[in-house]
């Protein structure tokens, strides 16, 4: 009998660069594949009858180090993608939901981002998240300044799990790709009890097939919750 039930799943996708590397292409070109596996994950996650949210790491607030250049590219290929996957979302029943700092972005971004919100707001099969400039301390630090600003004095964790911009507060199941084994600032709070898979694979070539197989063997695990 299966024992553990996936209702929130987080992703930590890595490896576009890496994957673009071994085929003598340009980094932004593992990007523009690794879109095109958000849209294939996402597509399975709508048709699982168990998930409801899948969270994508898809710029941490570290990722401004990187080039401009590179930096441009994804924010011109996240305007894109949202664009195009409108009908996606529509189709298979998504909403979709942005979480990070992103009063940062550019303001053409911002409306996009805000409008997909609102278009796909009553969508039910799943919700998309799209974790955007977002760094889990910054969106800790953010949820009890809030909760200070409202005359909050003492804090409980249902307080501060009801603050966060996450429409959970708990992660089911974490799968990182591309071999590296840590959680790179990411939903500090949700991940607290969450189960952990990692793989070689790199992300463009992460498939709903191995995310099946992965589901599978997190099934058979039995999870405690520091209880017996
Ligand atoms: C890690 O690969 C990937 C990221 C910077 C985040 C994920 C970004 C995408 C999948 C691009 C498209 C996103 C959207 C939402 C349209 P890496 O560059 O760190 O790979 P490397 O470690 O091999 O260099």
């Amino acid at each position: 009998m299966p024992k553990s039930t996936l209702k929130n799943l987080a992703i930590i996708m890595d490896g576009n660069g890496r994957w673009a590397k071994q085929r003598g292409l340009n980094r932004t070109k593992g990007h523009e594949a690794g879109a095109e596996t958000i849209r294939d994950i996402t597509t399975y996650c709508a048709n699982h009858e168990e998930i409801e949210t899948v969270t994508f790491y898809a710029f941490s607030t570290e990722n401004w180090k990187r080039p401009k250049l590179e930096v441009d590219f994804l924010m011109r290929l996240l305007d894109r993608y949202l664009k195009n996957e409108l009908k996606t979302y529509q189709k298979e029943n998504i909403q979709f939901k942005a979480i990070g700092n992103i009063h940062e972005f550019s303001k053409t971004l911002q409306t996009r981002i805000r409008k997909t919100e609102e278009e796909t707001k009553d969508n039910t099969a799943l919700t998309q998240v799209l974790a955007l400039n977002y760094g889990g301390r910054a969106e800790i630090t953010s949820a009890v300044n809030s909760l200070i600003e409202k005359g909050k004095i003492i804090l409980s964790e249902e307080d501060i799990s009801s603050a966060l911009q996450t429409p959970y507060s708990d992660v089911d199941l974490l799968v990182r790709t591309s071999g590296e084994q840590r959680i790179s600032n990411y939903l500090l709070w949700q991940l607290s009890y969450a189960e952990f898979h990692f793989t070689d694979t790199l992300w463009p070539d992460f498939s709903a097939e191995e995310l099946d197989r992965i589901i599978n063997e997190f099934k058979q695990r039995n999870r405690r919750f520091g209880g017996l």
